[in-house]
């Protein structure tokens, strides 16, 4: 009969076939061509069976799904800000997947609620934190979420048992910021219209001058100041608030600072920002994805909290089903907004071994010196306009006669390069995402290289 445990070792030899199946196709074809869902719903054997399929049928019927998934490996995928496969960190994630611990408490998940741990004292550390908690979630926007629901409740210490009681809360955040913030803020109660977006300056960075007026024109006229967001990498231009002109504004008025770096938390590694960071300790929380830049699949994201203790305020449950020892600072269940919780540290801990944190400073170092080399490519290209210098490793720039939208749409349909477009000072423009340790420099050669095939022929049709 076949046991589980043949059935495991068979379907990892599959794992290994279809995978190097995917590397032979991304190597002839790096790009998948877009295909309406219709077509691929036309074409794929979606459907569930009633029977169970043989091991076969199961193969095939994968194979095609693989086969038809757009790639997100290096070298050719620039579009958002995650991508690659790597080795260590695909391990841990299939080891989380096997072992199946579900990390809200210790007697569940045993050592890898420690693990957990290390990473969250590690990545404070790197913060200026001490002594700070945290929580590990499914991405940026939760983790914002959840700082966003530590905030609400500093503020309003009465809400979580009685509700709403008609205080009127705002937020505050660059209008550069991600649009998860809006999001969160209607969710919690306060209002889309209650977040207040303050203007950039020319580098993509918040105006302070105009976050003290805004927050003291709001506390005259009845406000309560919840939060303010700095965001640390903004989406588009990769660019870093003022962190410590944001905490001066926040200290002197007794307003919760988050700072979102999502995106830039990784830059850390990187010495040639340490000014960039100062202040980050004043933080009273602070969003870090590890799917973004230290390249571990999605979805692995954390949330850090200066002050301990906050998180249990907003998160903690009796629930005596589940929570079942005496010392719940091993029952990360108490500090987070999931009962059950996939475990995502694995994975970053086990890349993190792998490249020891000198890999880590080295691979950030070579992403930034990529997003130069990129600026380079387009100063060095007729026809393209650089539209700012990269703050970190996104490059905004425009090509003449040529919209965004159209280039990106070229690049792909050519089967070259997955790349996006958005809006920078209300212009569309190219942006193009070098958040991939494993993207070599001729690798972005080349894509200008096939930019500019791509913009003749454009100019020529
Ligand atoms: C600055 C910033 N914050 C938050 C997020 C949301 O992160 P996630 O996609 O992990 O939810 C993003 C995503 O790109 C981002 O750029």
């Amino acid at each position: 009969m076949d046991t589980q445990d043949n059935q495991l070792a068979r379907v990892m030899e599959l794992f290994t076939t279809l995978l190097g199946e995917r590397q032979s196709q991304e190597e002839l074809h790096p790009i998948t061509p877009a295909v309406p869902p219709e077509k691929l719903l036309d074409e794929l054997p979606l459907e569930l069976p009633d029977k169970g399929l043989s091991f076969d049928e199961v193969a095939n019927r994968l194979r095609a799904v693989v086969r038809a998934t757009p790639s997100t490996a290096p070298g050719r995928f620039y579009n958002q800000l995650f991508g690659g496969r790597e080795p260590y960190a695909v391990l841990g994630d299939i080891l989380a997947s096997a072992l199946n611990s579900s990390m809200y408490t210790y007697k569940v998940a045993g050592p890898q609620v420690l693990l957990e741990n290390e990473l969250i004292q590690r990545m404070g550390a790197m913060m200026g934190f001490e002594n700070h908690e945290g929580t590990f979630t499914p991405g940026g926007s939760i983790s914002n979420l959840c700082a966003m629901i530590v905030a609400r409740d500093k503020t309003c210490p009465e809400l979580r048992e009685r509700g709403m009681d008609g205080t009127k809360l705002r937020v505050y955040t660059s209008a550069e910021s991600h649009y998860c913030i809006p999001k969160s803020a209607a969710f919690l109660g306060i209002g889309r219209d209650n977040v207040v977006l303050i203007p950039a300056d020319k580098r993509g960075r918040m105006i302070t001058s105009v976050l003290a007026k805004a927050i003291d024109e709001d506390i005259a006229a009845g406000y309560v100041p919840m939060m303010v967001n700095g965001t640390v990498g903004t989406t588009v231009q990769g660019a870093f608030d003022p962190i410590a002109k944001m905490a001066d504004v926040c200290e002197a008025r007794g307003v919760w600072l988050h700072l979102d770096a999502a995106f830039g938390g990784t830059m850390a590694f990187d010495e040639r920002y340490a000014e960039t960071f100062l202040g980050s300790d004043r933080a009273d929380s602070i969003t870090w994805d590890a799917h973004k830049l230290m390249g571990v699949p999605l979805t692995c994201s954390v949330l850090m909290i200066r002050e301990r203790g906050r998180l249990r305020a907003s998160f903690d449950e009796a629930a005596e089903y589940l929570f079942q020892s005496d010392d719940d600072q091993w029952n990360p269940g108490t500090r987070s907004i999931q009962c059950g919780r996939r475990n995502d540290a694995l994975k970053l801990w086990t890349n993190w071994l792998h490249h020891g944190t000198e890999g880590y400073v080295a691979r950030t170092e070579r992403m930034r010196d990529l997003a130069l080399l990129a600026a380079d490519c387009v100063r060095e290209t007729p026809g393209m306009t650089l539209v700012k210098e990269p703050e970190s490793l996104t490059v905004c720039f425009t090509v003449d006669g040529v919209a965004p939208a159209t280039l990106c749409d070229a690049l792909q349909d050519a089967g070259l390069a997955m790349v996006g477009h958005a809006i920078v000072d209300g212009e569309p423009v190219v942006r193009l995402a070098l958040v991939d340790a494993g993207t070599t420099e001729e690798e972005v050669r080349c894509f200008f290289e096939d930019a500019r095939y791509v913009m003749r022929r454009k100019a020529i049709a």
